[in-house]
This record gives C-alpha cells, structure tokens and sequence, in this order.
C-alpha cells in the first residue's frame, strides 16, 4: 500500500533509515539545492529542511531520488522492475477518485490581499534560473473543456511575483491550454505541491491523452484518492495536499509573462535568455497547518527529477508498445542517463518473422513520446536495466551498415534538446529531430552467431551445490 499523505510517507523514510534531518539554517538561495546534489552523488537519503532562511516551513527533496526510496513512495519493493510491474498494474487497473467534503488542505485559506506565493521556503535551483521555482514537483491539474476529462502532470512554474506564476504549459496541460485559448476563455489551473506520493508518481506517467492520471494515483494507492473542490475555480484536487495554488490562464498571449531560464532535465540551461510564457494569475492558496514544501534539484542525470522521468517514461513507453501490438516485445526501459526520454531501450523474447526488430523500432518511433531520438533492440538474453549488457550487446551483436537505421530530421524534437540548432527549437511545436535505429539482436541476421562462452548448466548446478565447500560464503 502506498501512503495516504506527504507526511506518512516522510515517516516511512525515516523509519527505514532513508531520511536526514538538517536543522542548521540553510539558504533557499542555491545552497539547499547544492546540497541536494551533492546527495544524489553519494547514493544518499532523502532531506527534511527544518530551518530554511526566511520562512517557518520546512522543505522536503530527494524523497524519490532511486528505486530503493520509490519502493517506498509507491509500496512496492525496492528494484526497478516490481515497481515498474506495480505502475503498469496500476494503469491497467485504475481506481477513479472520490469527493470529499474537506480535507487538511484547506487548513489555511488565503484569498485576495493575503496571497503571497514568497511565504513558502521555494529554493532557487540554479544560479542562472531566471528565479524561484515554486514548481519542480508541483502536481497541476487542468480539464479538457470539450470533455471535462481532468489532466494531471508536472510542468516547471516559477514565481512571477506574490500572486503570480510563469509556468511551461507543455505536453497535455498544453493542449488544454490550446483549447481554451481556441474558446478565447481563460483555463483554470491549480497546483498541489506536497500530494500523496502515488498521486505524483502517476502524474509524471505518460499516460494517453483523455485518461484522468488520478484513476493511476488510485490504482498504486490501492484505494480511491480523496479530493476536495477548489475554493475559487471550477476544478478538484487531493484533500491532503500540503500547498494548493488555485488560478487561471488568461489566452491573451499579450498578458502572459517572462519566465525562465532554467536549469533543465537535460542537464542544459533551458536557453540563454528569458521567454515569454502562460502566466497564472493566482486566485487562491490553500495550505496545512505548518505545510511541508516539496521540490527537487534538476540537472545533469542521475537525480530525483531522472528517477522520476525513468519510471514515468518507462510505463508510458511499455504501455504504448504493448498496444501497438508488435510481437515478441518482452521488456521496455526508457534510460535514466538517456533523460528518461531519448533513450529507449527494448528486449524481445521472439522473433517470430524477417522485420520483426524493425517492426518495433519503427512500433517505438511511432507510438512512444514523440521526441525519442534513440531505440536499442535487443535479446531477451541482455538485462535492459545493466548498461554494461546493452553495451555489450552494440559490440558484438551490431554490424553498424546493415542493423542501424538512421532518419532524417523532420521528426518532432524536445525543445529543450540542446543538441537540436537553437533556431530550430525556439518554438515547441517546430522542434525537430533525426531518430536512430539499432538491431542489437542475434536474429535473423541470414546467419547463426558462434556459442556464447559460458558454462554448462551441469557445471553451473555443480558449483553452485559445492559453492561454501570451496570455502565462499
Ligand atoms: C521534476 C519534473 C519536472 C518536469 N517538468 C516538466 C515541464 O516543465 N514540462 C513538461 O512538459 N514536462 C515536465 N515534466 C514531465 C512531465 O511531468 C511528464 O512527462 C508528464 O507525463 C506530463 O503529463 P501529461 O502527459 O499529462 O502532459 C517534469 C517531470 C518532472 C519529474
């Protein structure tokens, strides 16, 4: 079972010894985010801030931050592959929300004069981040307005003043966005920060366009999330969110703000300079007593953002494989180090005719987000989630003429790829990218691979049986 709120979840850490408590004062100016950092390097436990400059609250960051503590968020055991087994269960099997009447995040509500996003202790990340980014791990709600089907996703917002955000409203949040700007109607938005953690482990799921995330929340959560209606717009979010931000978008492009630069997943600056982006006028906040402010340190991968965008990445890619129907694919990874994004990695258990790689290679380039940029196929015999086996597998299993393919560039790109021209990226919808192929498997190759050097199983059972005889523990 996953955790009702933030805080039941905090608890779970500290009881497994994977949380550190800092109650020196700490800089929400770029220190608390080097620290951070400096833990992803040491492989180290989640931070509970107790005593961030400025404000009474606490910050909470790197709860996510590797398998072992995301076993943790999502109630599953602590290896890529049981949590990945349990999301895709919980997308298959989603559990819808339910109302509720109140809820702890409507603790505190601050409405008018009394809003002030400054209060909470929001760090600056990045010395070239265009400022504070309230919004890393802000989990925002928006509803299609044709079908009043919610959106749940995390887009990067940063604070634009006491009550305002500029935000990057992409993806799907950013098709909500088209269509209320089509109806030349302002889109109702709210950002829960602090939310139960199925709640943001589903809401960074790639999930198809029209499926309400939350349904997911429930299904890793194993009951319905609770929700409460918003104070000042015509949308719901989780009853035990720690901070509600409540607003709306206007579609004047003319009145929206300069927001950025930020310093990326990708482990690049967003850009050089500042763009203008949707603003959200703030209409409300709601909060807990003594809430619990919670963010994450992007950058160059690995870090809690990576994980996050791995499994997130990985369930929706799967999924999309799967229902593209191309047989023999046993197991999908899209790679942390590839940003969770542009590297996609595939084994096949069978090939059952001439193509059948290609058929998933083309199936990957198809179906999976839009922006992949690589795709590895491989057999079933290589551990996809082991670099070192994957790399094995391009030496030896590759001949690069005849098992890579690679295409032009006229293929949708990642604006923030920085290895994509910057002319050719300045606006979302243009940014394009060329995409490679590779064939790492033995199959269907018009020849039979040599035998592989390993023991034989006979030799294997043998020492296995006699293993602490040879005096090995
Ligand atoms: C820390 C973090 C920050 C993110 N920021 C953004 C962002 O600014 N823009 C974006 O398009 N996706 C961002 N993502 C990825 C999306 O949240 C993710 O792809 C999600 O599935 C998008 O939801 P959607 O498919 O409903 O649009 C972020 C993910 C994480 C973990």
């Amino acid at each position: 079972m996953s955790h009702k709120d933030l805080r039941e979840f905090i608890g779970k850490l500290e009881a497994a010894g994977e949380l550190h408590r800092i109650k020196t004062q700490v800089d929400w100016d770029l220190e608390l985010s080097a620290i951070m950092r400096k833990v992803f390097e040491k492989d180290g436990p989640a931070c509970l801030f107790e005593n961030v400059k400025g404000s009474d609250f606490p910050v909470f960051s790197g709860g996510f931050y590797k398998a072992k503590k995301y076993g943790i968020a999502v109630g599953a055991p602590p290896d890529i592959r049981s949590i990945l087994k349990k999301m895709l269960r919980a997308t298959e099997n989603p559990i819808p929300p339910v109302m509720v009447s109140n809820g702890p995040c409507k603790e505190n509500i601050d409405l008018g004069d009394k809003i002030n996003l400054e209060k909470f202790p929001v760090p600056k990340w990045f010395h070239l981040d265009g400022g504070r980014y309230i919004g890393t791990l802000g989990t925002i709600i928006t509803k299609d307005p044709d079908t009043g089907i919610r959106n749940m996703g995390v887009y990067r917002q940063q604070i634009a003043g006491k009550n305002r955000l500029g935000m990057l409203a992409t993806q799907q949040c950013g098709i909500n966005l088209q269509k209320h700007r089509i109806r030349k109607i302002p889109m109702p938005i709210v950002t829960a920060i602090g939310v139960p953690p199925s709640v943001l482990a589903a809401a960074i799921v790639r999930a198809p366009y029209g499926e309400d995330e939350l349904g997911i929340a429930g299904g890793i959560m194993g009951e319905p999330i609770p929700l409460v209606k918003c104070e000042t717009v015509d949308l719901e979010v989780p009853a035990n969110s720690e901070i509600v931000i409540e607003g709306e978008i206007p579609p004047d492009a003319d009145l929206w703000v300069e927001e950025g630069p930020f310093g990326e997943f990708t482990g690049y600056c967003s850009s050089v300079h500042s763009e203008i982006k949707p603003v959200v006028n703030v209409t409300a906040v709601t909060y807990r007593n003594n809430p619990i402010f919670q963010g994450c340190s992007p950058g160059i991968p690995p870090n809690e953002e990576t994980t996050f965008r791995e499994i997130g990445s990985t369930v929706g890619a799967w999924r999309s494989i799967l229902k593209a129907a191309v047989p023999g694919v046993k197991e999908v990874y899209a790679t942390e180090m590839g940003c969770a994004e542009f590297v996609i990695v595939v084994s096949m258990d069978q090939q059952y005719y001439m193509g059948n790689a290609r058929e998933v290679i083309e199936g990957v380039f198809a179906t999976v987000g839009k922006t992949t940029k690589w795709v590895i196929v491989v057999d079933d015999d290589i551990d996809i989630f082991d670099r070192g086996q994957v790399e094995w597998a391009l030496s030896v299993r590759v001949q690069p003429h005849r098992d890579i393919i690679i295409t032009d560039d006229r293929h949708s790109g990642n604006p923030l790829d920085p290895s994509i021209h910057p002319s050719l990226r300045r606006h979302p919808l243009l940014a394009r990218t060329s995409r490679i192929g590779i064939d790492a498997t033995t199959k269907n190759k018009d020849f039979d691979f040599p035998p592989l050097v390993k023991s034989t199983e006979e030799m294997e059972r043998l020492v296995e049986k006699r293993w602490r005889e040879y005096g090995f523990i």
